[in-house]
This record gives structure tokens, C-alpha cells and sequence, in this order.
């Protein structure tokens, strides 16, 4: 082996991407391929080390931060453990803001990793001084911090244009006839969007939704009838400034319940272990089957049920007393 393919196989950053993809529900659903790419396979457990990773690296080059510089985030988790795991690789110390709807495994992580956090409370107005991201920013006006900010970072559509995508298009997504994702920041859909857009794909890209979530009402321009939600990670009371209205084909609200028992449902069907947003994916993708409308569906899943473990559990899943 030369030297440069050791240090290539021994960078644990060059572990992130490459995720699988398996088949689904084909008993369920026997005339549709339905497709998961599993994003629980990066090494700090979530699609968001490819965005940590990137947005990381492109401050670096474009000289915006160098070593000593603390990186500051607001963000529902995953992110947040990104970039305390890319962080700790890379000696910044990280700073995390986030809000109380947060999974106590996830808040563990990102401690574990050495990330200084701040937990504000959830569902706050966009405008709010103490919603969380109105709080990161104010702390990154002072000292030699940077805001990441993934929700007007274009480094986080780049992540996914550059690596998810074509990994995606090589693992079935060429001839895909939907594609489904759900939107936190729009990092993904943005990115799988304009890679297969470019491509020529004919793939509908269809969002799943919290119910309660404005995107529904942004995207189909449809009345907007607010609710909180506990699926982490998707939907928004605002909208992010990476996201473009006109790349989404298709909504599905989903419910908090039907999120959970799709989770469920899968881990007991197929012995697969997906976060609650990949159960409001795996619900949207029920209903579209249902339709008849796509022949060939692929899911984005971004995480594990592990890190809602607490939360799964308290949902009618715990353990038989004897
Ligand atoms: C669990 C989970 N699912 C989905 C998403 C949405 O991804 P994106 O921010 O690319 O829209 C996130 C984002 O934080 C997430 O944490």
C-alpha cells in the first residue's frame, strides 16, 4: 500500500458518505421498489457529518476560521454532533445551541463529544430573542467564534450535491420515478435536487412533513395551521434562506403517531432501527405506494432510532414488566 492511500484509509473523516442502500417493504408493497439509504452508517451516526464536515472545511479554505476559532451551531442535533465529532478531529473547541424538544440521547452525544450546550426552549417565534438560533447568533458577535448557521450556509447544499447525490444516482436513483426526504434546514432536498435536476432525472421529489410544520403551506401554498410536533430534526416555523420553493413536487403531512409506528413497523418487519424522521419518510412513502402513481421510490433515512431511544421507548414501546 503507498503512503497516501494509508493516510487516506486511516483519516476517520474519509469514513463519512458511501452510506448503503436497501430494499423495504416488499411484502407490503410487492409491484414498488422502494429503496432506504441509510444515513445512520456515517461515523458519528447521521447524514448531518457530510454538511459538519463540509461546512467545516470550506470556513477553513476560505480562511473565515483557523485553529483556536470556536464553532458555534444551532441546530436540532445532528448537526450539532457533527461538527463536536469533526471538531474534536480537528481541535476546535464547539459550542451548541439548541432547544428542549431534543432527545436526551442526542444532548448526551453531543456533551460526549465535548461540545459546550446551551438548551433553550422549543417552538419559539423565528423572531423571538431567546428562540435558539436568535441566541447563537447574538453569542457569535463577540470573540473568535463562528456561526456555522446551516440554514443559510450554501456548504450544506454543496455537501449533499457533491457526495450524497451521486451516491444516490449510482445506488438506483437514476431511473427513480420519486424521491423522498424530509426537510430540516433543506440541506438535503436542495442538494439531491438540483444534482438530479442537472441529470435530467424525471424523479417527483416529495417532501414528508410534520404536521403543524409551515413547509407544507410554503411548498403547495396551502393555509398554514400551526401545531408543535415531536418528530426531531424536520419542519420548521420558518423558512430557511438555502431553500428555493420550486424544487418540490409533492407534500405529505405526517403525524407524530404515524412517524412512530412507522418506526415500529419497520424495526419489527425488517429488524431496521430508523430515527423518528425516517418513520415520517417511511409513512410518506406508504401513502405515495398506495397511489399506484410511482414504481420506483428511494427514501433518505437520516438517523437512527437509537438516539430517540427514550422517546420510542415512552411511546407505548417499553419493556413487559414481569
Ligand atoms: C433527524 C433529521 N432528519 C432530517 C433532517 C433534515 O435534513 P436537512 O437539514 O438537510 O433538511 C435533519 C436535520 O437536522 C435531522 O436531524
Amino acid at each position: 500500500m503507498h503512503t497516501s492511500e494509508r493516510n487516506q484509509t486511516c483519516n476517520l473523516l474519509n469514513l463519512i458518505g458511501n452510506t448503503p442502500v436497501v430494499n423495504i417493504m416488499t411484502s407490503l408493497f410487492p409491484y414498488t421498489d422502494i429503496k432506504i439509504k441509510l444515513e445512520s452508517y456515517n461515523p458519528g451516526g447521521s447524514i448531518k457529518d457530510r454538511v459538519a464536515l463540509k461546512m467545516i472545511t470550506d470556513a477553513e479554505e476560505s480562511g473565515l476560521i483557523e485553529p483556536g476559532y470556536e464553532l458555534v451551531e444551532a441546530t436540532s442535533g445532528n448537526t450539532g454532533i457533527g461538527i463536536a465529532w469533526v471538531g474534536r478531529l480537528k481541535g476546535y473547541k464547539v459550542t451548541i445551541f439548541t432547544h428542549d424538544k431534543v432527545s436526551k440521547e442526542k444532548l448526551a452525544l453531543l456533551k460526549f463529544y465535548g461540545a459546550t450546550v446551551f438548551v433553550a426552549q422549543a417552538d419559539l417565534p423565528a423572531d423571538s430573542e431567546s428562540n435558539y438560533l436568535n441566541l447563537a447568533k447574538d453569542y457569535c458577535s463577540s470573540g473568535y467564534r463562528y456561526f456555522c448557521d446551516q440554514f443559510n450556509n450554501l456548504s450544506n447544499t454543496l455537501s449533499h450535491y457533491k457526495a450524497t447525490a451521486p451516491e444516490l444516482w449510482l445506488q438506483g436513483g437514476r431511473d427513480a420515478d420519486a424521491i423522498i426526504c424530509g426537510v430540516g434546514s433543506g440541506g438535503t432536498l436542495m442538494g439531491l435536487s438540483k444534482y438530479f435536476r442537472e441529470k435530467g432525472s424525471k424523479a417527483k421529489f416529495i417532501v414528508a412533513d410534520p404536521i403543524g410544520s409551515i413547509y407544507k403551506s410554503y411548498f403547495c401554498q396551502q393555509k398554514h395551521v400551526s401545531s408543535s410536533w415531536k418528530i426531531e430534526g424536520i419542519g420548521s416555523n420558518f423558512i430557511p434562506g438555502i431553500i428555493n420553493q420550486g424544487v418540490v413536487d409533492g407534500v405529505f403531512s405526517i403525524s407524530d403517531d404515524e412517524a412512530f409506528n412507522a418506526c415500529t413497523m419497520i424495526r419489527e418487519t425488517e429488524a431496521l432501527d430508523l430515527g423518528l424522521s425516517s418513520g415520517a419518510i417511511i409513512s410518506a412513502a406508504m401513502k405515495l405506494a398506495e397511489t399506484g402513481t410511482a414504481k420506483k421510490i428511494m427514501c433518505i433515512s437520516p438517523d437512527a432510532g437509537e438516539r430517540y431511544m427514550s422517546k420510542l421507548q415512552s411511546h407505548g414501546d417499553s419493556d413487559v414488566r414481569i
